[in-house]
């Protein structure tokens, strides 16, 4: 069976993933990298962030690893928090606050535009990409919280589609839409065809 490691310590990410391998049918085993995994993340974008988590558990491991470097991009905050939303606020719960504290004045749904970026990079050990991809996601900013699935920033996402947020959709509504399953689509079809 293929072995990949996933460059993560978001049990989140490996759960959606391990998921959607498995509604897919797509059989690859999922190997943790050593905890504490840190990398400092230092890119100016989501790929060349997902690179560096990559490369770092390949290095690490010895094995051929992934990462996905997620943001949420909003449109009236000229793209804010995008590839500093994990470092947006200490707290899952604060970073939430902070971004509807933010969008207080914007009252209607059109100027609270946003998409969720996806990038997912596959890198040997040597450091050699051997795929990348990056995936949008376009949702709005909703007014409150909603919804108790999904992590981050998924209960203030809302998708017009199903008129709920990201956290008011079950696992499999989730990755059969989100940013991470898009991108997850385009990696399982290159892996089909070339791993
Ligand atoms: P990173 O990709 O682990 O750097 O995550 C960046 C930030 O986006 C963190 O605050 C995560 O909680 C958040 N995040 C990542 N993926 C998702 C998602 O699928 N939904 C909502 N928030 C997410």
């Amino acid at each position: 069976m293929r072995e990949l490691v996933f460059a993560t310590s978001n049990s989140n990410k490996i759960f959606e993933v391990q998921e959607k391998f498995i509604s897919e049918n797509f059989c690859v085993k999922i190997l943790p990298v050593p905890q504490p995994f840190n990398p400092e993340e230092n890119g100016t974008n989501f790929l060349e962030n997902s690179y560096i988590k990559a490369y770092e558990a390949a290095k690490i491991t010895g094995k051929d690893a992934f990462a996905d470097d997620t943001g949420l991009c909003v449109e009236v905050l000229n793209g804010r928090p995008g590839i500093y939303s994990a470092r947006y606020a200490k707290k899952g719960e604060d970073k939430i606050q902070k971004l509807l504290y933010e969008m207080k004045k914007y009252k209607t749904l059109d100027e609270r535009k946003a998409y969720f970026a996806c990038a997912i990079t596959l890198v040997n050990p040597l450091g050699k990409t051997l795929f990348s991809y990056q995936s949008k996601f376009n949702g709005f900013i909703d007014f409150e919280p909603k919804g108790t699935y999904g992590f981050g920033y998924d209960p203030i996402f809302y998708v017009k589609e199903f008129d709920k947020t990201l956290a008011e959709l079950n696992i499999n509504e989730k990755n059969k839409i989100s940013h991470r399953s898009l991108a997850l689509n385009a990696f399982i079809n290159w892996l089909l065809a070339n791993y």
